[in-house]
C-alpha cells in the first residue's frame, strides 16, 4: 500500500482510506453491524491505516462501529479522521437537510465544536482524533473563528491535525493563513471533476492533502452497476437522477475501455479508476466507502496499482468522454 502525507502538517496515511459513511446505514438503506465491522477490519488488514467517519453517519453509529473494529489494535497504527459541524440534536439558523423524520443543522461555533469533539472521542473510545474536519461550512461563523478553534484543539493535543470539507478555494487559502490547515475533502471522481479547476490547484500549490470523497461515484464506477441494479428504501441512490437507468447505461459505455484494460491487468474497473484518480494533480488520497470485507479489500488493492502512461491515457480518455450528469433525469 502506498502512503502519502496528510498535508505538510500531517501524518503518513495510506492513499486508499476507508470511508465509513455507508456503514452508518443512514442514507444507504441501512447497514449490517457485523458486515460493517468486518469491512473495517479487512481494510486495516489489507494495509489501509486511515478511516474517515463523522458523527452524522448513522447519528453516532458509524463512529461506534469504527471503535468496535479497531478494538485490540494499536491505536498509534491507525489514523482516525472524523468531523464536526452537523447537528441533529439542536436547531441553529442554518438548516442543512430535512426529511419527514429528521432535521440536520449546521454550526461551527467554538462551543459546539468542543462539545462535538467530546462526543466523538467517547463514541470512538479514544482520547485524540488524528484528523478533525469541518463537515460543511457554517455561514454564521467566520473562517477566522473556525480555524482558530481547530488550531486551539491541535495546540491542546486533542487533535493531531485539522482539515475542511466542502469548501471554496478562497476559504481554503484564508484558513491556511490562519492556522496549520492540513487537508481539504471534496467530491471527486472520474465522473465528478469540478475540483480540477477549483480546490485541486490550491491544494497542490499549498501542499494541502486532498481527500476525494465518493471516488467510486457511490458505486457507479464499479463497472458492475448496470440498469438492473435495485436500491433499498432509504438508499440515497433510489430515485436519484445520477443513478437513473439511462445514466447507468451511459456510464457503462464510457467505462467499456477501462473494463477491457481491467481484464488485461486482472484488476477490476474500480481499482483502475481509483489508481487513475490518485494520479490527478493535487489528489493525495481517496476515501473509498465499503459495506463488506470483500469491497474493502478490493478497494485497498487500488493503493498498490501502478499505471503506465498508456494505461493512464486509456482511463483519461474515458474520463474526458464523460459528458457529465446534467442531461440525465429521473427515469
Ligand atoms: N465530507 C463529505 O461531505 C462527504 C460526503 C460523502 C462522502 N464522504 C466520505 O467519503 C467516503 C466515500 O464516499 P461514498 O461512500 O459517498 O462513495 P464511494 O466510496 O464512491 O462509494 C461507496 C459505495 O460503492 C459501493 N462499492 C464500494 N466498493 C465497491 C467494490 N469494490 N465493488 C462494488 N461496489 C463497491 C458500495 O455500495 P453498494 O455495495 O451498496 O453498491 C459502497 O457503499 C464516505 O464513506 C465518507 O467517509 C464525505
Amino acid at each position: 500500500m502506498k502512503t502519502r502525507s496528510l498535508g505538510v502538517h500531517g501524518m503518513e496515511a495510506s492513499v486508499v482510506a476507508f470511508g465509513a459513511w455507508a456503514i452508518g446505514g443512514w442514507k444507504w438503506g441501512g447497514s449490517d453491524a457485523t458486515a460493517s465491522v468486518d469491512a473495517v477490519k479487512a481494510a486495516l488488514d489489507a494495509g489501509v491505516n486511515i478511516i474517515d467517519t463523522a458523527p452524522v453517519y448513522g447519528f453516532g453509529l458509524s463512529e461506534k462501529l469504527v471503535a468496535k473494529a479497531i478494538e485490540g489494535r494499536k491505536r498509534e497504527d491507525i489514523l482516525i479522521a472524523t468531523k464536526c459541524g452537523l447537528r441533529w440534536d439542536i436547531e441553529t439558523p442554518t438548516l442543512h437537510f430535512k426529511s419527514d423524520s429528521e432535521a440536520i443543522y449546521r454550526t461551527l461555533t467554538e462551543e459546539s465544536i468542543r462539545w462535538e469533539l467530546q462526543q466523538s472521542l467517547e463514541r470512538l473510545g479514544t482520547d485524540y482524533i488524528d484528523l478533525y474536519q469541518t463537515h460543511w461550512p457554517d455561514p454564521n461563523t467566520d473562517m477566522e473563528a473556525v480555524a482558530s478553534t481547530l488550531q486551539a484543539l491541535k495546540n491542546e493535543g486533542l487533535i493531531r491535525a485539522w482539515g475542511l470539507c466542502n469548501e471554496s478555494p478562497q476559504r481554503l487559502i484564508a484558513a491556511a493563513t490562519i492556522g496549520e490547515l492540513a487537508t481539504d475533502q471534496e467530491r471527486y471522481s472520474l465522473l465528478d471533476r469540478e475540483q480540477d479547476q477549483a480546490n485541486l490547484p490550491v491544494c497542490a500549490d499549498h501542499d494541502l492533502g486532498f481527500l476525494c470523497y465518493s471516488p467510486i461515484a457511490q458505486g457507479l464506477l464499479t463497472g458492475k452497476m448496470d440498469a438492473k441494479r435495485q436500491f433499498n428504501e432509504g438508499d440515497l441512490r433510489l430515485g436519484n437522477p445520477r443513478f437513473s437507468a439511462s445514466a447507468r447505461e451511459a456510464i457503462q459505455a464510457v467505462l467499456a475501455p477501462v473494463k477491457a484494460l481491467a481484464r488485461d491487468r486482472e484488476l477490476s474497473a474500480e481499482q483502475l479508476v481509483l489508481a487513475w484518480t490518485l494520479k490527478q494533480r493535487g489528489v493525495t488520497h481517496v476515501l473509498a466507502g465499503a459495506r463488506t470485507a470483500e469491497q474493502a479489500v478490493s478497494n485497498a488493492v487500488a493503493g498498490t496499482v501502478d499505471l503506465d502512461d498508456e494505461e493512464f491515457s486509456v482511463i483519461q480518455q474515458a474520463a474526458d468522454a464523460w459528458p457529465g450528469f446534467v442531461k440525465f433525469t429521473e427515469d
